[in-house]
């Protein structure tokens, strides 16, 4: 199941230690490769010697060993894994990750790294509960960091309830699990647009629209975390760049248009951005000045990216998706935009006053495919990624759908 995979093995200073011997021998019987980094609390615990004995690798302690250097820098050794899993993971080393303090091999590896982590925290109730621990995890959550647990049960200091590290079977199901995600998009190529755009009328203002940036963000994040390569164009949002994700920002539909088609070849393409239609045709340089009648704003017409991405016989993406925000008959004006745009998939969500859909947190999507529409329930805007990405998978993996 693991075959020639590489984990990187951190283990911190926990009495939860123990288990992480058993968890090395689950992982080298799946066929993987472990290496492991010991911080200093965690040798009061396991010794290297064993470590070593069970991985039959070198295992590294030490940030300023020389011969450890030499050997295999920091930066190589958490370069050269597949997977960096930190188990156990204590109050303290997750608040190391949190802030990116970096004062031994483990946090150095670890900010230093580019593959994704796993953790798997066990420490005390209270620990657990604190407002810090929950703030650090909150944070390394929304960079993309795994969590496995805790589980509630008994603590070593006798007290009971959530701190209690998982085990080592569950880990290892969680890990094989992660790599069999991973592979669904892996080798692809993805672009997606999310975000408002904002056309300037002179230096003070401009014309913009309510998009959040949440659905097209969420895709994007999925689409990286299911293994592709992943660019995101985006207007401007108030949203943090998608862990693993290479965000390009721009401002207007025009520079939208120019960072996608630099971003072609691609296999995929997500439009979810909200896009101006128009723009006005002339900035003014100075400040419209308030005197005598309104100004008329004359507008000229924005390129369609959507329609560009669809129609382009130079690298079209093989699937093309796009979305349709109406406010009325949706389905049938939707129907008009993936024939007019001439993408693959259209989603359609209702955008009327009172839906909250743009910036809000929830969307309900008509999916429509020349198999025809297809009614999603009401669902977060993760949620519809996860759903939509799955099916851009299956799509990929030649798995029939009703979808055409
Ligand atoms: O950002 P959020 O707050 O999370 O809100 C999500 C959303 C409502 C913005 C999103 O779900 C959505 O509907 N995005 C598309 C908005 C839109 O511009 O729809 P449209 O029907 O006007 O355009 C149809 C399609 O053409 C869209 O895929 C759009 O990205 C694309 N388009 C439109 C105009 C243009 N010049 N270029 C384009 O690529």
């Amino acid at each position: 199941m693991l075959k020639g995979k590489k984990i990187l093995l951190i283990i911190s200073g926990g009495i939860a230690a123990y288990k992480s011997l058993e968890l090395i021998r689950l992982i080298r019987q799946e066929g993987a490769t472990v290496r492991c980094i010991l911080t200093k609390a965690a040798t009061q615990f396991v010794t290297p010697l064993s470590i070593a004995a069970l991985t039959r690798e070198k295992v590294y302690c030490d940030l300023f060993s020389l011969t450890d250097e030499s050997e295999m820098g920091h930066i190589q050794l958490s370069r050269d894994a597949d997977l960096l899993v930190v188990c156990p993971a204590t109050a303290n080393i997750l608040a190391r990750m949190a802030h990116g303090i970096c004062d031994d091999l483990a946090t150095t590896a670890l900010l230093a790294t580019d593959k994704p982590v796993m953790t798997v925290p066990a420490m005390n109730v209270k620990m657990w509960q604190s407002p810090s621990t929950s703030a650090n995890t909150k944070l390394l959550r929304a960079r993309g960091v795994i969590l496995l647990g805790p589980i509630d049960g008994d603590m070593a200091c006798g007290e009971f309830g959530p701190g209690r590290m998982v085990e080592p079977e569950f880990i290892l199901s969680a890990i094989c699990e992660h790599f069999k995600e991973t592979a669904l998009l892996s080798g692809k190529r993805a672009l997606v647009t999310s975000g408002p755009t904002f056309e300037a009328i002179d230096p003070v203002r401009y014309l913009g629209n309510r998009s959040s940036g949440k659905q097209g963000h969420a895709i994007a994040s999925e689409i990286s975390r299911l293994g592709a390569e992943t660019i995101l164009v985006t207007g401007p949002t108030a949203l943090e760049a998608p862990y693993g994700v290479s965000v390009v920002h721009v401002e207007t539909a025009c520079e939208m248009y120019q960072a996608c088609k630099a971003a072609l070849p691609a296999d995929i393409a997500v439009c979810a951005a909200a896009v101006a239609d128009w723009r006005p045709e002339k900035i003014n340089a100075k400040k419209i000045k308030k005197s005598g009648d309104p100004p008329a704003i004359s507008m000229i017409e924005n390129p369609d990216i959507l329609g560009f991405l669809g129609n382009t016989k130079l690298d079209r993406p093989s699937l093309v998706i796009g979305f349709a925000a109406e406010t009325g008959e949706v389905l049938d004006k939707a129907q008009k935009k993936i024939n007019k745009k001439n993408c693959d998939w259209l989603l359609a969500n209702d955008v009327s006053l009172g839906t909250n859909v743009f910036g809000g947190e929830t969307n309900t999507i008509h999916f429509i495919s020349k198999a025809g529409a297809e009614p999603w329930p009401k669902m977060t805007k993760k949620e519809v990624a996860k759903r939509l990405v799955l099916r851009i998978s299956n799509h990929f993996r030649e798995v029939p759908t009703n979808n055409g």
